[in-house]
């Protein structure tokens, strides 16, 4: 085989996502690669089962690209730039080679979750589900882009969405993982951080298929994507319908907001919408439907309180769900029955999840265990 080609075979087994971070210190294989010719990195075995610690990844190609690296003066080494700052990071050839188990992956990142007890309420679950929820919803079905692959957040274009404020502290945490796993998409590894925010915090198994692949600035979205806090019904319709999700969907999505709080310094709202906002449960549809909601007297955007503590909150967009006829239906039937509410929360969210992903189909399905089994 001729130099030529051997560097050809080898970029067809080359992660695309390694591909847009080739540096110009390995001049030969960033020019010499047909961008056309990129596969995914995927020789996963295909399995529809649960699957949790099965060795994942690796190709065949491994030591192919590892010679031809060395061979094209890289001396083996590639060169990565972390997100918003352009730092470079060098990572060997035979790390990004290194068979992916997704489980070590799920694993490490979970062991961030209640690494800082003095981080709001003492868990980064919530700001990792909605690093992975606003990564995933930009999609719009119709032209087919956005959504959750591409990782385009960690552009500064993307990154200073208004929607986006405060995610850099999720897109931070998670690169220590990054670097010790470099072989994994951002995509993929920011969907993993939405995985283990909802099954840490105590809330159903959500399926999980590797696969996304990292996008160049170029992909980001427009501005204007994500839902508007301060509006209703109407505009939950457009950019949910936009994404491809029904009501029923829409509402099972929004039990999230179980977890987590809103940050003056971020959204301009403030507070959390129930009193366990690290444990996932129903109830935030308890409380929208249970207490007595009235507008806040405040500087702020226009946000509610309930009128017993004034100690939680709900967004406009929240209220519209207990306003509007056809959402409400789902919030009665979620709040009364909280297996229910699980088993759609958990397909809803691997559909989120999964937007925009350009699946081969031969992708496993994983149910990661949480640290808690692992310990069992
Ligand atoms: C109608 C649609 C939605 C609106 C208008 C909305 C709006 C917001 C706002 C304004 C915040 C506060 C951000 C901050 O200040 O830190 C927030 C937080 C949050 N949202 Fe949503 N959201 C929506 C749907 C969703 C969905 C679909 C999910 C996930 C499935 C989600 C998960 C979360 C979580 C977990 C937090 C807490 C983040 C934290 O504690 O740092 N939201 N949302």
């Amino acid at each position: 085989m001729s130099f030529r080609s051997a560097i050809a075979v080898a970029a067809r087994r080359t992660p695309f996502a390694l591909q847009q971070r080739v540096a110009p210190r390995a001049p030969i294989v960033a020019s010499t690669i047909n961008r056309g010719v990129f596969r995914r990195f995927a020789s996963t075995e295909p399995g529809a089962g649960p699957q949790t610690d099965a060795k994942q990844g690796g190709g065949g190609g491994s030591a192919l690209l590892f010679v031809v690296l060395a061979a094209a003066g890289a001396g083996g080494y590639y060169y990565y730039s972390t997100l918003d700052d352009k730092a470079q990071t060098k990572v060997s050839a035979a790390a990004l080679n290194k068979p992916l188990n997704y489980q070590e992956v799920y694993n490490e990142v979970a062991k961030l979750v209640d690494s800082n007890p003095d981080y709001d309420d003492g868990s980064y679950g919530p700001v990792l589900i909605r690093l992975a929820w606003h990564a995933a919803g930009t999609y719009d079905q119709h032209s087919n882009t956005g959504g959750s692959n591409g990782a385009t957040m960690r552009f500064p274009k993307e990154g200073a969405h208004g929607a986006n404020a405060g995610l850099k502290v999720a897109r931070d945490l998670l690169e220590p993982v990054k670097g010790k796993f470099p072989q994994i998409s951002y995509s993929d590894l920011w969907s993993i951080g939405g995985v283990v925010g909802v099954q840490e915090l105590g809330g159903p198994k959500i399926k999980w298929r590797p696969g996304r692949v990292d996008n160049t600035e170029d992909f980001t979205t427009p501005d204007g994507r994500l839902p508007d806090a301060s509006r209703t019904q109407d505009h939950i319709r457009d950019v949910f319908y936009r994404m491809g999700f029904n009501d029923q969907e829409i509402v099972a999505l929004a039990g999230a907001h179980a977890l987590g709080r809103c940050h003056a310094d971020r959204s301009g709202f403030d507070g959390p919408w129930t009193r366990s906002p690290t444990t996932f449960s129903n109830d935030y549809f308890k409380r929208l439907l249970e207490e007595k909601w009235v507008e806040r007297k405040w500087k702020g955007p226009k946000q509610f309180a309930d009128k017993a503590t004034g100690d939680l909150m709900m967004l406009p967009a929240d209220l519209a769900f207990v306003k509007d006829r056809a959402f409400k239906k789902y919030v009665d039937l979620y709040a009364k029955d909280d297996q229910k509410f699980y088993d759609d929360f958990a397909l809803a969210f691997q559909k989120l999840e999964e937007l925009g992903v350009p699946f081969k189909g031969t992708e496993p399905v994983i149910v990661f265990k949480t640290l808690d089994e692992q310990s069992a």
